[in-house]
């Protein structure tokens, strides 16, 4: 099993420690309740990468193509979950700004607002390795990704 499965559980757990102990829960402000579904939304995406550095990894050729037929029966659905978390990140974004207002000192800000940014490319390459599939774009859309892993282990901690 791929290290990644580990790493972005940890990052789910996280995730919940820092919603649950959130000053307004359990009735819970929507931006934390909107942050928090596009985060899962990335988060199932994501580990569309710790099932394929799995199938690289594992020796085992049966499960090998137990976990290259799932995640090939997951695939259609990845566009739509990649939408639906940029979705759910610009509503979270607009309410914050609406409520608080934006500042770049402000580390939580800055760290989602480059978060976003890059959330935002990936999908972009996402589509366009769709279109029209090169080695480049599959590394690009993997990097960002990783990018972003690493900006919302900032955004979450921070
Ligand atoms: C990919 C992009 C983003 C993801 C996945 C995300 C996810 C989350 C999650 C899960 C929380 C709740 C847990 C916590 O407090 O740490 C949160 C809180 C927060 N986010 Fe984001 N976020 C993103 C982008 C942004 C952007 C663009 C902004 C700035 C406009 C932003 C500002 C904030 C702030 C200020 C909080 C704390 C709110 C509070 O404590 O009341 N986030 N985010
Ligand atoms: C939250 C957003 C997204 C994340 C985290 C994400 C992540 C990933 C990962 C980890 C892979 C496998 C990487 C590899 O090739 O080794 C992948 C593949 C792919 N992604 Fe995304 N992606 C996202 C959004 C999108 C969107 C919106 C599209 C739009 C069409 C897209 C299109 C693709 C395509 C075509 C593949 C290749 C699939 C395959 O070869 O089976 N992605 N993505």
């Amino acid at each position: 099993m791929s290290y990644w499965f580990f790493l972005n559980f940890i990052l789910l757990i996280l995730a919940i420690y820092k919603v649950v102990t959130h000053f307004s829960f359990p009735e819970l402000h929507v931006h934390i309740i909107l942050g928090f579904i596009g985060f899962m939304f990335f988060l199932f995406n994501w580990t569309r990468n710790a099932v394929f550095s799995t199938i690289r990894n594992i020796p085992d050729r049966r499960k090998k193509i137990m976990l290259a037929t799932m995640s090939k029966k997951v695939m259609p659905f990845h566009r739509w979950t990649g939408m639906l978390a940029l979705l759910f990140i610009f509503m979270h974004a607009w309410v914050i700004i609406y409520r608080y207002g934006f500042s770049v000192q402000n580390e939580k800000m800055l760290s989602g607002l480059l978060a976003m940014i890059t959330l935002m490319l990936l999908v972009a390459t996402g589509w366009m390795r769709l279109i029209k599939p090169t080695g480049r774009l599959r590394r690009l859309h993997l990097r960002l990704g990783m990018l972003l892993f690493l900006l919302l282990v900032l955004h979450i901690i921070l």
